[in-house]
């Protein structure tokens, strides 16, 4: 697969997950535990196959990019911490929510576009199989955890 369009898949995956979040009543913490866990993988699989790919060229990009994912996964930790019960938790959900739409906005209107005139449609197809692998075998040991 494309790994921009894999990379977009993730962003609309997290953004639905959000809104089922803002809607639920019950469950909370179980989505969020699965959208902290998307999250996590997509800043893995960005920094390991993307960013790199494309770091000389786009450098202030990435570097903000990267900051980006420092910022959204400090929050993730706080958030981790407390039960959706907390009157602290809202506040610093919606604070994760404003941190990712904003990275996704830079990703899709400025990263993205610039990344596929940059590369090839084959290194972009070769960028998203590894990715694909990496995710597949992150989902196995998240299953293997999950029997435990
Ligand atoms: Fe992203």
């Amino acid at each position: 697969m494309d790994a921009l369009r894999l990379l977009m898949d993730d962003h609309r995956r997290v953004q639905d997950l959000f809104k089922r979040i803002d809607d639920a009543t019950t469950d909370r913490e179980q989505l969020f535990r699965q959208v902290a866990q998307e999250l996590r993988v997509h800043a893995g699989i960005e920094e390991a196959f993307l960013y790199p790919a494309v770091k000389q060229a786009l450098r202030d990009r990435v570097e903000e990019s990267l900051e980006e994912h420092h910022q959204y996964e400090m929050v993730i930790d706080d958030l981790a911490q407390i039960s959706p019960s907390n009157p602290d938790w809202q506040g610093k959900f919606n604070a994760l929510k404003e941190d990712v739409n904003h990275h996704i906005k830079d990703e899709e209107t400025e990263l993205f576009p610039k990344t596929r005139q940059l590369l090839s449609e084959e290194q972009l197809e070769e960028l998203g199989q590894r990715m694909e692998d990496q995710k597949a075998s992150t989902d196995e040991k998240a299953g293997a955890h999950r029997r435990h």
